[in-house]
């Protein structure tokens, strides 16, 4: 195939450039040059999203929005609950969907067990792979067989390309109902001199896709790596384009896993879902705070938090260990919660709690790799600090708690506080510390020192707040 022109263009000023730099000549920003096609091909390259409708003279027409007519969105089911949830309720006939997540983390698994409910249920699929061999595709799906949830694994058309030419003239002859593209990164245009991965190759790779999910109604999953930062690799501009971006997260070495939507043009984004990675498949973790709290420890540092997937609402155990340290900068090691956050709430506790950390090491994890992105874990995380500092575990533990918390000390009102309450007492965990207004049940702590008196004990009353982390928390658990 005859090479086309192109150049490259800078994707922070624009300025283009015949060969590729390292710096924009522009605008001097590095490694920001993206190769592109010189001309748009013909019918534009529907970057927008393709969703105009052409008039008579093939422009798009102005229309009052009342003139729009719409038509229910019907959706697919994933055959997953969960998925369908944080999709918003299935997937959407022609949409573009973005799922992210590190190698190993399971998007394969998922794609391939999406894709044998849908072709289960009669609906045409294509599960294309860049990465694997159509060997080791169906290797993954014998492995689904053995659970429930794998019957049709066999049955997907499985596809093992890389050019992009070729997977599309064979989306346009089968017209799936569902497509896979594992991973857009493997994907390339030949028209492109560039090797797959690169920007310029994913984004158009992904531009190409749109255009015909949109004109054919297929609902294309693009399967994107993320980089070690955590970032999809490469395509910010994916986000732009795709309707819906997933991300799939969690500990290699655990078995639970998590997927949020980060972006959704079909639904909301503050749903999250569970899963559990087992040797037959990904399954659905419909009670996680059952789990969670039953393997909840009772020992000093552990405190469990009641916070809210999106809607749902869910128990998780924070953990804390505090210990001197021998640095100039002691340790701050978090998992699952925001370093900036710790900082905070130790701040916080030092100055409003008497418990000073400034000397010691302190490390929060957050039990079975969720991720917590709520304000109404601060007061979870002060409590597993105090407790841990203290040596002594929370009275009547386990217990639950939560609440943020403010600047002044005060411990502020967060979102449902009467499902945290009611999933609190469904597992049997009563006098949940919680701030003024949260309704009946809650043992009610305006502040972080009443929170701290109700679930560690009387505190030390002076003037001076004491320097030594060590000596306070013998003082609190005095
Ligand atoms: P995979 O879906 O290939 O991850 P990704 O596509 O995100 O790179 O699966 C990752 C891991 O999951 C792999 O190391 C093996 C494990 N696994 C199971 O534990 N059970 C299973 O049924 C399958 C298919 C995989
Ligand atoms: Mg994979």
């Amino acid at each position: 195939m005859a090479r086309a022109a192109t150049v490259h263009v800078c994707s922070e000023c624009g300025a283009s450039s015949a060969q590729w730099r390292g710096q924009c000549p522009g605008c001097g920003a590095w490694n920001t040059l993206v190769e592109e096609r010189a001309a748009a091909a013909p019918g534009g390259r529907g970057r927008s999203g393709g969703g105009a409708r052409t008039g008579a003279a093939g422009r798009a027409q102005v229309r009052l929005l009342a003139d729009v007519g719409t038509s229910p969105l019907e959706r697919m089911s994933t055959g997953t609950g969960e998925l369908d949830r944080v999709l918003g309720g299935g997937l959407v006939p022609g949409s573009l969907v973005l799922l992210g997540g590190a190698p190993g983390i399971g998007k394969s698994t998922l794609t391939n067990m999406v894709l044998a409910h849908l072709e289960r249920g009669g609906r045409r699929t294509l599960y294309v792979s860049g990465e694997e061999s159509a060997e080791q595709v169906r290797l993954r799906a014998e492995r689904l067989l053995l659970g429930g949830e794998g019957a049709g694994a066999l049955e997907v058309p499985v596809l093992a390309e890389t050019e992009l030419e070729h997977v599309l003239d064979l989306l346009r002859e089968r017209r799936p109902q569902a497509c896979v593209i594992d991973s857009v990164q493997t994907l390339a245009c030949a028209e492109l001199g560039s090797a797959p991965g690169t920007v310029g190759q994913v984004r158009e790779v992904a531009a190409r896709l749109l255009r015909l999910a949109k004109e054919q109604g297929t609902t294309v999953i693009l399967v994107g790596h993320v980089t070690k930062e955590g970032a999809l690799a490469g395509p910010r501009v994916l986000e732009h384009m795709v309707d819906c971006v997933l991300q799939f997260e969690g500990e290699r070495e655990r078995p639970y896993r998590e997927l949020r939507a980060l972006k959704n043009r079909f639904g909301s984004t503050s749903e999250a879902a569970l899963f559990e990675m087992r040797h037959d498949g990904l399954a659905e973790v419909l009670d996680a705070s059952a789990r969670f709290v039953a393997d909840a420890t009772r020992s000093a540092g552990g405190v469990v938090l009641a916070t809210m997937e999106g809607s749902r609402p869910l128990l998780v155990e924070v953990q804390a260990l505090v210990a001197p340290s021998e640095l100039e900068q002691p340790r701050r090691v978090v998992s699952g919660l925001h370093r900036n956050r710790l900082a905070l709430v130790l701040a916080i506790l030092n100055r409003h709690g008497r418990v000073p950390s400034g000397s010691c090491d302190v490390f929060v994890n957050v039990v079975g790799g969720v991720r917590l992105e709520e304000p109404g874990a601060d007061l979870a995380v002060a409590l597993a600090v105090a407790s841990a500092a203290s040596g002594k575990p929370l009275r009547g533990a386990p217990r639950a708690c939560f609440g943020e918390l403010g600047l002044t000390g005060e411990l502020r009102w967060v979102g449902h506080p009467e499902r945290r309450l009611q999933e609190a007492r469904r597992h049997g965990l009563e006098g949940v510390i919680a701030p003024p207004d949260s309704g009946q049940g809650a043992s009610e702590a305006p502040t972080l020192r009443d929170a701290l008196e109700l679930a560690i004990g009387p505190l030390q009353t002076g003037s001076e707040p004491p320097t030594d982390g060590l000596r306070s928390a013998r003082r609190i658990a005095a």
